[in-house]
This record gives C-alpha cells, structure tokens and sequence, in this order.
C-alpha cells in the first residue's frame, strides 16, 4: 500500500498521482487533505509517515508547494528517510543510496508529467543493498 498524503497546495496533484498509481495497480491510502481549502502540512506528513513507519504502508507520497515543508516535517520521524525531488537522476539515486522511503513533491515547481515520472522511478527503484550504504542508513538512525 502506498500512503498519500498533501496540504491545499499539493491537493491537485495529489489526485493526479492517486489516478496514476491506481492505474498501475497500487493499493492507496489517501490520508487527506480533502479539498483546497487552507491547512497545515506537518499533519498530513505525520499521517503518512505513521502508515510508513507501522509497516503498514510500503512507501509514502507527499505533495505541497514545494515539497521541502513535508520533507522537513516528514524528516522528523524516526525510520522515515523523505526525499524532494525534481530531477530523474536524484529519484534513482536516492532510491539505490538512501532507501528512500518518502517521496515528497511541490506541485507549485513540477508538472504533472514530470510528477508522474519521479514517482514512477522512486516506486520502480530497488534499494542497492550495498554495505556502505546499509552503514551509512544505519549511522541516521542511530544519531551518529
Ligand atoms: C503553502 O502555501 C505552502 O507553504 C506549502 O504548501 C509548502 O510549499 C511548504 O513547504
């Protein structure tokens, strides 16, 4: 299951992206907002990294302005590793390196295409499993 989640300024997009990922056969969980009427990001970043961190939900999409108001609030959470994304080279990097498990986006910066294809690579992307970066991931959750 994939768990989404946007403020008033990503809610379009969000709804673009539900469309796609149903499309290719995910399970969703829209976690809200519901509408474009005015709201906070941090609560719907803390909804869907709760669904991450549970287990209950593979990965999780975020959608805002920019992107970087839900990553930084999605950061905050232990277990959860957000990335903001605009290019392709990134989307895969950050997959492979990182394990990712968050993908924030700002509909105010990317088109829906260009949405559509990053979160298309972060979902499609495996982990590299190599040791540095096992170590390195580790070194996050530890404080290190
Ligand atoms: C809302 O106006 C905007 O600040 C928010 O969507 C986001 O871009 C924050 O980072």
């Amino acid at each position: 299951m994939i768990a989404v989640g946007c403020d008033h300024a990503g809610y379009e997009l969000k709804n673009e992206l539900i469309r796609h990922l149903k499309d290719r056969g995910f399970e969703v969980e829209d976690l809200g907002t519901y509408s474009t009427d005015s709201c906070d990001y941090p609560d719907y970043a803390k909804k869907v990294c709760e669904e991450v961190v549970s287990g209950r939900a593979e990965k999780g999409l975020l959608v805002c302005g920019t992107g970087i108001g839900m990553s930084i609030a999605a950061n905050k959470v232990r277990g959860i590793r957000a990335a903001v994304l605009t290019d392709e080279f990134s989307a895969q990097a950050t997959r492979e390196h990182n394990d990712a498990n968050v993908l924030c986006l700002g509909a105010r910066v990317l088109d829906t295409e260009r949405a559509v294809k990053l979160l298309d690579i972060f979902l499609d992307t495996p982990f590299s499993e190599g040791a540095n970066h096992i170590r390195r991931i580790s070194k996050l959750e530890d404080g290190r």
